[in-house]
């Protein structure tokens, strides 16, 4: 038995087209009960914006939209009387199937909304558990979405019960089911969370040997993360050429994706794309988001993208500088992030001189990068700067090998970059290679004879 999609079927219609009004009822001063987070230093339009976004991400017919001015919060349907009514005649008048409501609704509150105005209604939690349900690609973020969405259900029995047990046709009691039906639904649930739970940990640990095997491989990673809708694939597939689902739609990517691409000296990395950000996560969706973030912490140089022509540009920034900080990247102590400013070409000539401006007066380390993932502009720059950041936190070796030792030299090659290699007059070859940090020990022990030298050095020696 399926419990989450059964379930699932309930609460929204599986998108397939479906007439939905999005609703933004937002408080109307930020003092006012509502969600926490970032989110309030957002425009209004803004939000409702990017609820109309995620609603289309699930293939719903967004017929109608309305920002509503809270000033309070009604126990019983959220909303208070006459915007109930108001919004009974507009799903009416346009015969709307669906209802999302951007905020949290007790599960009461939507059991009442749904009889008020005769249609489904899905809650922001809801729809974002759908839209992950939908772009999970890997097995770890089905497992994880399932689990997330297992713990939403379970949170709402108080209302899934009827609906539980009409789908086990019926064998309730006499008046229906009561507590212990409850009991006996929460049971099932948890029975099967536990069993997602042991498959994760498989998956986990499958996964943990496959990125063993390729942090052998010494090619430094590059992750892309960013706000959703910033143009993270978009970039990834123009950089590597690869196909990955870019379109106009919020959270493309949900599992991060790994291509290598060549830098212009010819060095080779491996790409990440990640799933997008989103600011008033709901909390029990942070895990189910974190899991594909993994490739984040262990990424040697991480892009955050920003939308440079999204009006609210700094405060999706921020919100996904609190996820890098919560995931460890905190405050950026190695300089390991770089921004990059992306869609530089949607905008006007002054709009773009003064980002430019901006962009210059940040010390160069940090400076962000200006680019356009759809025109290509600036790309190389950026494949510059990942090149040059890469190159600073590694170590530099020359050493000299016997022509003999055919070993050493696929060793080197297996682990190491090789950036130099030239033919000895005596016979042997000598080289100057890049190593991680985290392998010199190891190598220093196979090859003794290997003098360290700066990055610099074997830069100007290439040049030479
Ligand atoms: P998520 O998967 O939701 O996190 O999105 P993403 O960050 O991967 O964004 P994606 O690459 O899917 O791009 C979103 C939209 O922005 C698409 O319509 C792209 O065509 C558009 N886009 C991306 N880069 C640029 C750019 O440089 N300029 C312009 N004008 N549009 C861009």
């Amino acid at each position: 038995m399926r419990f989450d999609s059964e379930a699932r079927d309930e609460a929204t219609p599986n998108g397939g087209g479906a007439r939905a009004l999005v609703i933004g009822p937002y408080p109307a001063q930020s003092g006012a009960a509502h969600q926490g987070g970032a989110a309030h230093a957002r425009d209004p339009s803004a939000r409702l914006a990017e609820a109309v976004g995620l609603a289309q991400a699930i293939d719903l017919d967004v017929v109608e939209q309305l920002a509503l001015s809270l000033n309070d919060i009604r126990p019983a349907t959220f909303l208070g009387k006459g915007k109930v009514e108001e919004i009974a005649e507009i799903v009416k008048a346009k015969d709307v199937a669906l209802v999302s409501m951007d905020c949290q609704l007790s599960p009461v509150q939507q059991r009442n909304l749904e009889k008020a105005w005769d249609a489904k209604v899905i809650d922001r939690t809801g729809l974002i558990l759908e839209i992950f349900g939908e772009r999970a690609r890997t097995k770890e973020g089905a497992l994880q979405v399932e689990l997330a969405h297992l713990a939403y259900q379970k949170s709402r029995l108080v209302r899934s019960w009827t609906h539980l047990e009409r789908q086990r046709g019926g064998f309730g009691f006499l008046g229906g089911p009561g507590e212990t039906q409850i009991e006996t639904d929460r049971r099932l649930i948890e029975e099967r969370m536990r069993r997602i739970e042991h498959d994760l940990d498989k998956v986990k640990r499958t996964r943990a040997l496959h990125r063993k095997t390729r942090r052998d491989v010494p090619y430094p990673v590059v992750a892309l993360v960013g706000y959703t809708n910033a143009g993270k694939s978009t970039l990834f597939n123009r950089l590597t050429r690869a196909e990955v689902l870019a379109q106009d739609m919020l959270f493309a990517t949900l599992d991060p994706t790994l291509r290598q691409i060549k830098l212009p000296h010819g060095a080779r990395v491996l790409l990440s794309d990640t799933v997008g950000f989103i600011s008033d996560l709901p909390t029990m969706l942070v895990s189910a988001f974190r899991a594909t973030l993994e490739e984040v912490t262990l990424a040697d140089v991480v892009l955050h993208i920003r939308d440079v022509s999204h009006e609210d540009w700094e405060a999706q920034a921020k919100d996904v500088e609190s996820i890098l900080d919560e995931l460890g990247l905190k405050g950026d102590a190695e300089g390991r992030i770089l921004e990059v400013w992306n869609k530089i070409d949607a905008l006007d000539p002054e709009r773009l001189s003064a980002l430019q401006a901006a962009a210059n007066g940040i010390a160069s380390p940090r400076r962000p990068m200006l680019v356009s993932a759809l025109t290509g502009q600036g790309l190389d720059e950026l494949l510059a700067r990942i090149e040059a950041t890469l190159a600073a936190g590694r170590i530099c070796f020359a050493l000299d090998l016997d022509v003999a030792d055919g070993e050493g030299l696929a060793w080197l090659h297996a682990h190491t970059e090789v950036l130099e290699r030239e033919a000895l007059p005596q016979g042997g070859v000598h080289l100057v290679v890049r190593i991680d940090p985290e392998r010199s020990d190891g190598f220093a022990r196979r090859f003794p004879q290997a003098e360290m030298i700066r990055d610099a050095d074997a830069s100007r020696r290439r040049a030479s």
